[in-house]
């Protein structure tokens, strides 16, 4: 795994663009799943402000690494988060956008989004294989919806599962690991002092560290990079970051 630190959240937001820019210029579709959550909103905002003429937006197709089973007006919704902070500000097509339906029944749509990844995306060892793969981390150790008290989910046969937030109830549906880890690549964007401690346990594969979902996204073709903020990396030795 690569580890990219940089000092604050924009130098992150913008070293990622750079970096989004440079793995998406390959001349034919690529597909990335986004992350929810706050982190990527500044991402989207500076690679959108600042970089969206560095982009062959119509090679570029919008998945959802998870979505909360809300409506996508809903100011809980990934998707409306980032519509606001991204799709509204670039020029991609408008069929290359994939949303999961958070409106819809849980179970359903995640059997209608997973057999869409069937559909959609080319096959790598007989699975959906994502370009890229944008997760954060919650303070919890999840990611995408996938939560320690139902860390089972990660094994799941199926491309995607509908997971429950441990203290909010709510349902969200979510890609699991088999999806997750036949991609091309996968970005952790983590940043804030409050992902520290879980950033240095997973990492330095601590004791316990296999209890936290975001230990387990460990990608075939190796391809895993952290980025960081200084404060996420806080407790990471020099030699890490
Ligand atoms: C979501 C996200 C979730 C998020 C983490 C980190 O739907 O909330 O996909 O997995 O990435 O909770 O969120 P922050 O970046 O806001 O800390």
């Amino acid at each position: 795994m690569e580890l990219k630190v940089y000092q604050n959240k924009v130098k992150v937001a913008e070293e990622f663009s750079k970096y989004l820019i440079e793995k998406s210029d390959t001349q034919k579709a690529f597909h990335i799943a986004l992350s929810g959550g706050s982190t990527p909103k500044i991402v989207f905002d500076v690679l959108a402000e600042e970089f969206s003429n560095d982009v062959d937006w119509k090679n570029i197709h919008l998945y959802w690494g998870d979505e909360r089973c809300v409506a996508p007006a809903n100011d809980e919704s990934n998707y409306k988060m980032t519509v606001e902070h991204l799709i509204s500000k670039v020029d991609i097509p408008e069929e290359n956008i994939h949303r999961i339906k958070g409106e819809d029944d849980p179970k359903t749509e995640a059997k209608r989004y997973g057999e869409l990844l069937d559909r959609e995306l080319p096959k790598e060892l007989g699975l959906p294989q994502f370009d890229l793969v944008i997760l954060g981390m919650g303070d919890d150790g999840h990611t995408a919806s996938i939560f320690p008290h139902e860390i089972n989910l990660w094994v799941s046969p199926d491309n995607c599962e509908v997971a429950i937030h441990p203290e909010s109830g709510q349902r969200r549906v979510s890609l699991t690991g088999r999806i997750i880890n036949n991609a091309r690549t996968v970005a952790f964007l983590v940043t804030g002092e409050s992902k520290a401690e879980k950033v240095k346990i997973i990492v330095d594969r601590e004791e316990g560290y296999l209890e936290y979902p975001a230990s387990h996204v460990a990608p075939k073709t190796k391809d895993l990079v952290w980025f960081l903020d200084a404060a996420a990396a806080k407790l990471l030795t020099s030699s890490q970051s």
